[in-house]
């Protein structure tokens, strides 16, 4: 079965419903998923699954050191030609996914549309998006 690997930053756990209900798209879709914070995270563990997803809501107009951090630690470890999906919740300027979705294109992967950001705590509406964005990785995943 193909990996992924599902990544987040949530300090309220609004990030976190969204990563959660991914991964459950993903498994639905018969992909081997593990979703975990960051700090969970080796990023050259990461580096080695199929594809990457990594999520984290938006401060201070960007996403906090930590994730920047890790994200550039993953792309030195190569992942290169891997999928990859950018998400997170946001209060009002969202900047987030965008920057992570720019990152891990600059460190050549393919990052999958949309960029999936959620304004606050998801709503079912909001968790049926995220779980479609699990299940549109998972076919991709399974067609390269
Ligand atoms: C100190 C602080 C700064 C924030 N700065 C921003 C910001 O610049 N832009 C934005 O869209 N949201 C901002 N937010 C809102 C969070 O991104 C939002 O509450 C989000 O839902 C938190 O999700 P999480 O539980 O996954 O961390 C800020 C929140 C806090 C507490």
């Amino acid at each position: 079965m193909p990996k992924l690997a599902i990544v987040y930053l949530s300090t309220q756990g609004n990030t976190k419903m969204m990563a959660e209900a991914i991964a459950e798209g993903a498994t639905e879709r018969h992909v081997d998923v593990k979703t975990e914070n960051f700090y969970e995270w080796d990023p050259r563990d990461a580096a080695q699954y199929d594809a990457i997803a990594i999520g984290s809501s938006t401060f201070y107009y960007t996403m906090l050191e930590p994730i920047a951090k890790f994200i550039d630690k993953l792309v030195e470890a190569g992942v290169k030609g891997k999928l990859g999906a950018a998400f997170g919740s946001y209060g009002w300027s969202g900047e987030a996914p965008v920057k992570i979705a720019e990152k891990l294109r600059q460190g050549g992967m393919e990052v999958i549309d949309p960029v999936l950001r959620i304004q606050h705590r998801p709503t079912e509406k909001d968790l049926f998006e995220c779980n479609r964005l699990g299940k549109d990785l998972a076919e991709k995943m399974k067609h390269r």
